[in-house]
């Protein structure tokens, strides 16, 4: 596709819709020209930071006439290159889009800007007893537009489900201007296609959300954080299914293998833990309810189920701040290894059982191709991240041997019945692995959507496509 180019008359033409305040164009359009992922960094030609949607709109309407592409952005916390500006032109950044604009405590609903960070969402509701309970690891400064962007899970996932589990309905920006809402506010919904949850994980190729009715749950009022440290990695992956099967869902199961727990510790300073060198890996439980007897019960039982797994000594988190810090180790691992190498994430996801085979070749291949790798996640929904460190291979050996050993994971991740984001998205960096996951056919139907949503290509591109 062949863009335009944002030259002087049509860049102030854009400014007028947002005004001089809200348009960028020196060098503070760094802060949009990075997320999170890895070290990668395109600049935007333009930043503009709209007030509303019918700002939106009128950019979309814009743009679209004069085939300006453009990158729709939230916090930029994102790990798979989403927020990206690869092909210049346009970064159209939501963060003024911030209020919760009515949370509805009669059918436990909130009605929110996509600009809202989620834990501010999450903490709002919580003054009513009500729970959003998505939670991934930037919550403290990722915006709900981006969760929804990208279909954001977290360690409550595997007992309250991911984002798409809550959005009930949307407004949408459709990249020619058009507005359009998905849904209704409603539990159930099969009236027509479905277009609210074809928008979730849509990684900002179809539209821009600018709305979002997002359904609540009361606050389950208790709860209780074990640590489990275990001798083998692969033991602790298969403990993962017998607390299932022992009748138990708990609201919280996490996986960290030895490097991940203690590049955490040190990267937070927190010398707090036994961490003891003959332990492999260590499984972060959570259990929640209303009666805090049951779940003293779960977690007796879980710990008679763990002991088919040979674990050390459990630790329970006595206090709440003890249970923060545990939770703080294990939100902080991505950063910690971000800060010690160059590194690639993947964020891989195997049918809960294949956890232990996945880890097993993740390891085995490793070797092969002669890197480290430091693997941690959200074990009971079968999710593992595995960050490849480059430490001391040459830039060389680095760029020929990682796509190679890429490929190879996902390819042993499809075999074992996975697929190869869970969470992260594919946005930019792993398009080309595409084809592993889908057939011609199956890649065909997603690009005949794309024609249908925005037919000249102008938003977000370069994302969730092969070249
Ligand atoms: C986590 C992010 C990286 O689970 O998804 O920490
Ligand atoms: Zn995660």
């Amino acid at each position: 596709m062949e863009y335009n180019v944002l030259d002087k008359n049509l860049m102030m033409q854009l400014s007028e819709i947002v005004g001089k305040d809200n348009t960028i164009s020196d060098e503070r359009m760094q802060n949009y020209a990075h997320d999170e992922t890895e070290n990668l960094y395109f600049m935007p030609t333009l930043v503009l930071k709209p007030a509303n949607t019918m700002e939106i709109s009128r950019i979309m309407t814009f743009c679209n006439e004069h085939l300006i592409p453009v990158t729709p952005r939230a916090a930029g916390t994102g790990l798979s290159g989403g927020a990206l500006p690869v092909k210049g032109g346009v970064l159209l950044s939501i963060e003024r889009l911030n209020r919760i604009l009515d949370i509805d405590e009669r059918n436990l609903q909130v009605s929110v800007e996509p600009g809202v960070i989620t834990e501010v969402l999450q903490n709002a509701v919580k003054e009513k007893a009500l729970f959003y309970p998505p939670d991934p690891a930037s919550k403290g400064s990722c915006f709900i537009g981006g969760n929804i962007a990208e279909n954001s899970g977290g360690p409550k996932a595997v007992k309250y489900g991911v984002v798409k589990d809550y959005v009930l309905n949307l407004e949408v920006v459709l990249p020619n201007g058009d507005i359009i809402q998905t849904g209704a506010n409603v539990l159930k919904n099969a009236t027509g296609y479905n277009l609210t949850q074809l928008m979730v994980g849509s990684e900002g190729t179809l539209g821009i959300v600018t709305k979002i009715v997002l359904r609540l749950i009361p606050c389950p009022r208790f709860d209780k954080t074990m640590l489990v440290p275990f001798a083998s990695a692969e033991k602790a992956c298969e403990a993962v299914s017998a607390i299932f099967h022992a009748g138990i869902t708990p609201s919280g199961l996490e996986f960290m293998e030895k490097d991940a727990l203690r590049l955490s510790a040190e990267f937070a300073n927190d010398k707090s833990l036994p961490l003891n060198d003959n332990i492999e890996a260590h499984l972060l439980i959570e259990v929640d309810g209303n009666d805090e007897d049951v779940i003293m019960r779960d977690c007796e039982k879980i710990a008679q189920v763990l002991e088919a797994f040979h674990p050390a000594e459990i630790l329970l988190a006595e206090t709440a701040t003890q249970k923060e810090q545990l939770w703080s180790l294990r939100r902080k691992v991505a950063e910690a290894v971000k800060a010690r190498s160059v590194y690639k994430e993947e964020d891989t996801v195997v049918p809960r059982a294949e956890l232990a085979k996945l880890l097993a070749g993740v390891k085995a291949i490793g070797k092969e191709f002669g890197f480290q790798s430091i693997c941690y996640g959200h074990a009971g929904d079968g999710n593992l991240h595995v960050n490849i460190l480059k430490n001391n291979l040459s830039e060389s050996d680095w760029n020929k041997t990682l796509p190679l050993a890429i490929q190879k994971i996902f390819i042993l991740v499809k075999r074992l019945g996975g697929t190869i984001s869970g969470e992260h998205g594919i946005g930019l960096v792993q398009r080309n692995y595409m084809p592993i996951q889908f057939s011609k056919v199956e890649l065909n139907i997603m690009k005949q959507i794309k024609d249908v949503f925005d037919p000249k290509h102008i938003l977000n591109p370069g994302k969730i496509f092969p070249d």
